[in-house]
């Protein structure tokens, strides 16, 4: 068996043109999106992850600003700004970038984010809504590009056994919550949980979102199964890798996402659709 492609760059890609509509529609009603981006510090990774995403919203017309801060800069000075942009009604959507440095509060910042604006799902607000299940606007980014590129590719997630690897506030847990409305039964596992494979070998579909590359061998993985590889690092010659032993998981699962290619253009879409509908929101 060779694995079918869980094509998130094409996905994306049809995605951002459909959202390009929208946003000429939009502008049409004299509203155009924008999203403000809080980048602070200097860390290579945040800096590449905002130009893309910044890239993203100049493909579809949704005006996009960056706002820079050196390392050092107070908590105080970061959360003024966060309720000036509240403030702004020509601004729809704010996403800080993290990981934040040491000195700054992430729950803090992220409680200081308008509901309404909060374009990454991260406010207990939002979160809130998606843990007791009430229709949310305002998703996670990569637990919803998981989730749509899944449904898109008619795989069923009703009743399904789905294991999922790394229980972050950005994507383990969210995404768990998601696939719980949707139906299915839900394992976490995380850096405590003992002998993984006992569990990621049950799994229908299998979600890796670690950054541990190589972390998913072939024979942790149930034939047939459908593998997700969230993760993200960097191999010794600065290749872009998964969590996923993609060369020998390929020829059991029946479904695998590669890295690049799979859900990171994803991400980047939701948080487009995200700012569009946060835009959306006002003529409604
Ligand atoms: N850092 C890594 N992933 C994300 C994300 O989805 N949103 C934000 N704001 N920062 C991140």
């Amino acid at each position: 068996m060779t694995a079918n492609i869980l094509d998130g760059k094409s996905l994306a890609r049809s995605i951002i043109n459909d959202l390009s509509r929208r946003v000429s529609q939009l502008t049409f009603h004299k509203l155009t999106p924008a999203l403000a981006v809080i980048l602070i510090g200097d860390d290579p990774a945040s800096a590449l992850y905002v130009k893309n995403k910044a890239n993203a919203c100049d493909q579809c017309g949704i005006k996009n600003i960056i706002y820079r801060y050196n390392n050092n800069v107070s908590q105080q000075q970061i959360i003024n700004d966060i309720y000036m942009l509240n403030d702004d009604p020509t601004i729809h959507g704010i996403l800080v970038q993290l990981p934040l440095p040491k000195h700054i509060d992430i729950p803090h910042i992220i409680e200081s984010i308008s509901p309404r604006k909060d374009v990454d799902g991260f406010h207990p607000y939002n979160v809130g809504r998606l843990a007791v299940g009430s229709p949310t606007h305002l998703l996670p980014c990569t637990p919803k590009g998981v989730i749509n590129l899944l449904k898109y590719n008619h795989i069923s997630l009703s009743g399904a056994n789905v294991v999922v690897i790394g229980a972050s506030n950005i994507v383990g847990k969210p995404l768990s919550n998601m696939l719980i409305n949707e139906g299915a039964t839900v394992s976490i596992c995380h850096k405590l949980t003992t002998n993984l494979s006992d569990h990621t070998r049950n799994a229908d579909i299998l979600i890796s979102a670690t950054g541990h590359a190589g972390l998913i061998c072939s024979e942790m993985v149930k034939r047939a199964a459908v593998v997700v590889d969230v993760g993200i690092s960097r191999n010794a010659d600065g290749r872009i890798i998964g969590d996923v032993d993609y060369e020998n998981v390929r020829k059991i699962a029946s479904w695998i996402t590669p890295v690049p290619g799979g859900v990171g253009p994803m991400t980047i879409a939701m948080l487009l659709e995200n700012t569009v509908c946060a835009a959306e929101r006002l003529l409604n």
